[in-house]
């Protein structure tokens, strides 16, 4: 168990992540931060009331400003705006890149030790802007999305094949946006492949509902995006650094060379143990999937340079 974790932004991502880990008992305290005056102390408040229920003892702590997270170990970053009528895409990386940078730069006055987990859009440029501003080593920045994109294939798997989430495993890599890349060759139902279990034309659906799964969720709620799912594949990578579990999760890694990437973000399989990226696993691409790799780390680059 962590001293201390803290969650940047009490809005529905963050708030479910503070309720997630404060269930799993993954720190003595976790504090809740947001600008917002009331919001993270109401609902800290609310959750470590539910603690004598659920029967965990982590006190939840709201908080407008940094210094309660002082030397906190893991700070999980989920502040940030949606896209608005009127809004470019533009604009909205400009916006959150000025809310992540600022974020990072006290959680390195107030932690400059601890491993920021990174879930504001967009992700993989959001883990740029954080590991630049912060000046922390690529081992303690890592972005939350493969994780997510992962369950959500791996949730329509289970569907098609009628079979329990529990015996599918695979990984989705690349940036986190249409261009991510489902393997399907690494995709199993306990060691038996994908391939002989679901039809090749209902996998290239599912491949391509993966893709679209942050999308398809606006659709349903229109008035915001997913956040049960995106907190759990956070928190799963906080538990995996917490525990020191040395567990492989597609997170989203600073490349300095592996795959043939350099210099980029991009959803990787990544060891995450109390150290944060414990390693990066280099597995055997068909030309084909390094191909859309590459792709797109390139769709992710495009919008860095549009950031300026
Ligand atoms: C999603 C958004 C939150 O994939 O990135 O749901």
């Amino acid at each position: 168990m962590l001293q201390k974790i803290a969650v940047v932004g009490a809005g529905h991502v963050g708030a479910t992540a503070a309720q997630r880990l404060a269930e799993k008992h993954l720190a003595r305290t976790v504090i809740l931060i947001d600008i917002v005056e009331g919001i993270p102390q109401g609902k800290g408040l609310d959750q470590w009331e539910s603690a004598p229920i659920e029967g965990f003892d982590t006190r939840v702590i709201g908080s407008n400003g940094y210094e309660e997270a002082a030397g906190a170990e893991v700070f999980v970053v989920t502040a940030g705006i949606a896209r608005k009528p009127g809004m470019s895409r533009d604009d909205l990386v400009k916006t959150n890149a000025g809310i992540v940078g600022s974020v990072a730069r006290d959680i390195k006055r107030v932690a400059p030790k601890s491993i920021i987990v990174v879930v504001s859009n967009p992700l993989d440029v959001m883990c740029h802007v954080a590991m630049k501003e912060s000046g922390f080593p690529r081992e303690r920045v890592l972005g939350m999305a493969g994780v997510l994109d992962t369950a959500r294939y791996r949730s329509f798997l289970a569907e098609a094949a009628d079979v329990s989430v529990e015996d599918i495993q695979a990984m989705v890599l690349g940036g986190h946006g249409d261009t991510m890349v489902p393997l399907i060759s690494y995709t199993t139902v306990s060691g038996i492949p994908i391939t002989q279990l679901i039809a090749q034309d209902i996998l290239d659906a599912i491949v391509d509902r993966t893709r679209k799964g942050g999308a398809e969720i606006v659709g349903l709620l229109k008035t915001g995006s997913a956040y049960y799912a995106p907190s759990a594949a956070a928190v799963q990578m906080v538990e995996a650094i917490a525990l020191d579990k040395k567990r492989i999760l597609p997170c989203s890694a600073w490349l300095t060379g592996e795959y043939g990437l350099n210099d980029v973000f991009c959803g990787v399989p990544c060891k995450l143990g109390r150290n944060g990226l414990e390693g990066i696993i280099e597995v055997i691409l068909t030309d084909a999937e390094r191909k859309d790799l590459h792709a797109s780390a390139d769709a992710v680059r495009e919008t860095i340079q549009a950031l300026g």
